[in-house]
């Protein structure tokens, strides 16, 4: 299958097969990350790779990730991390690029795993008091933001297709959309 198949066939998986991913399609997946492109190419990112089964657990709870119970019985879970220290180059911009190159590489890894044939879900873990449980369970220090947790697995769920937005309400040609509204959202 084409890569843009690939693409467009992906859907998030909530449910896995008990088998651990061996290391090099792991290694595979990491690298997909590391691939990806960055402003300056500074790459100013961390990838914490969660096996340990307490840890998932804790991960799983409740109050520190409401909607994501099924990160317990996922095989991994990458916790990307991108550095929003105050150095001089996250000064000059006014704007934080280390964000954007964190959550671009996650995506690269769900797309590589995907290819493989490894499921995965996004997690958010932003927010009070949410990111700070996820920080202190896995140490990490206040100069990085934790931008997602994202489940890797091999599929024992067929994920149905989410309906998505057409590309007429979702895309404009050479300038913003004139009453183009968040209305439709759902
Ligand atoms: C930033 C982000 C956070 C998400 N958080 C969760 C979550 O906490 N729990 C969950 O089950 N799915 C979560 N998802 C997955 C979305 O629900 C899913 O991507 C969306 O419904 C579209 O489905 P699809 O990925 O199959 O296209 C998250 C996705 C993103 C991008």
């Amino acid at each position: 299958m084409a890569l843009v198949d690939k693409i467009l066939s992906r859907r998030s998986v909530r449910r896995y097969e008990k088998r651990a991913l061996p290391q090099d399609v792991l290694d595979k997946i990491l690298e997909a990350g590391r691939q990806a492109p960055t402003a300056s190419n500074r790459q100013a990112w961390h990838f914490i790779v969660i096996t340990d089964a307490d840890v998932k657990t804790v991960l799983s709870q409740k109050e520190v990730s409401p909607y994501s119970p099924f990160i317990k019985d996922a095989p991994i879970a990458i916790v990307g991390c991108a550095w929003i220290g105050d150095d001089e180059y996250n000064q000059r911009w006014g704007t934080i690029y280390s964000i954007i190159d964190t959550i671009i590489a996650l995506q690269n890894m769900v797309i590589a795993a995907w290819a493989m044939g490894v499921g995965s879900c996004w997690v958010g873990v932003q927010g009070v008091p949410i990111e700070d449980k996820v920080r202190q369970l896995l140490n990490v220090p206040s100069e990085w933001k934790i931008m997602a947790v994202i489940t890797f697995g091999y599929p024992a769920e067929q994920s149905l297709p989410r309906k998505k937005k057409s590309l007429e309400e979702i895309v404009s040609y050479n300038t913003f959309k004139k009453g183009h509204a968040l209305e439709s959202q759902g």
